[in-house]
């Protein structure tokens, strides 16, 4: 039995879409969340669909074994390659991340956008069913962050690796005369001090985290899932490596980290 005082699921291919839980957490503070940092398998963007999708079946699983009553697909690259595929196997309802180019499209001047994401993420018929639908007067600057995922797994985040490779992607989709930039990907996030100082302060750098939470926000509503009380929720993380560098990205020191294999 699904109860209102279960708790929200979340996985990542890794410490990334904590950048959605904290916003989840923020929007719902008295909910409970099970976050699974699947960092062992980091990246899942070079991975073909069928290991993404089996990927996130084995997440799926753990989270369903702890009794989560709704998951959150943080991650921009297990969404657009496995959520169909979850939706279609398991009852409760998955709440998916996609690259927020939509919104991009209605607020950009030059009509040109850059995307930094994955190239599982990329390469998805997802994404290019959504880049489809959008007006075609707009130009759309893909970009593959490739490295970029290993190194804030790594704890590199302020790293000059990091600094060089972020040049590398972002120089192109300026001199394109892009106006906005979305972050494609979950881990992305936590780079936004070091991609403002490249980019400048005219380029919008637009990333989805609070519009996910929004999403979880109505879903639960909708299924009259939303926990009863207003107490805080608890916070566990479970990691199935090394937690230095989670722990660094964390400030929210009610979230437990605990290691496991899963
Ligand atoms: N956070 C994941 C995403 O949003 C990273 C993907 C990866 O592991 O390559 O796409």
């Amino acid at each position: 039995m699904i109860s209102n005082n279960n708790p929200i699921g979340f996985f990542d291919s890794g410490v990334g879409g904590t950048s959605i839980l904290k916003e989840v957490i923020t929007l719902l503070p008295s909910e409970n969340t099970i976050y699974l940092s699947d960092s062992k398998n980091a990246p899942y963007g070079q991975k073909s669909k069928d290991e993404i999708i089996a990927l996130c079946v084995k997440n799926t699983e753990f989270l369903l074994a702890k009794k989560c009553k709704i998951i959150v697909v943080a991650c921009n690259t297990a969404t657009t390659n496995a959520i169909d595929f979850l939706r279609e196997k398991y009852a409760i309802p998955f709440i998916g991340i996609e690259p927020a180019i939509k919104p991009a499209a209605l607020v950009t001047k030059t009509k040109i956008i850059g995307i930094l994401a994955t190239k599982g993420t990329l390469n998805s018929s997802l994404f290019e069913k959504t880049s489809n639908s959008i007006s075609k007067d707009i130009t759309i600057k893909e970009t593959i962050g490739k490295g970029l995922v290993e190194l804030i797994e790594a704890g590199k985040l302020n790293s000059e690796e990091i600094n060089q490779l972020l040049l590398q992607y972002l120089n192109p989709m300026i001199e394109s005369d892009i106006d906005s930039l979305v972050l494609g990907c979950t881990h992305y996030p936590y780079l936004i001090p070091q991609i403002r100082k490249i980019v400048g302060s005219k380029i919008k750098i637009i990333d989805s985290g609070e519009a996910v939470a929004r999403q979880t926000k109505a879903i639960l509503e909708k299924n009259g899932l939303i926990k009863k009380d207003s107490k805080n929720g608890s916070h566990i993380i479970y990691i199935n490596k090394d937690k230095t560098a989670l722990k660094n990205l964390i400030t929210n020191k009610s979230i437990n980290v605990i290691e496991k294999d899963f």
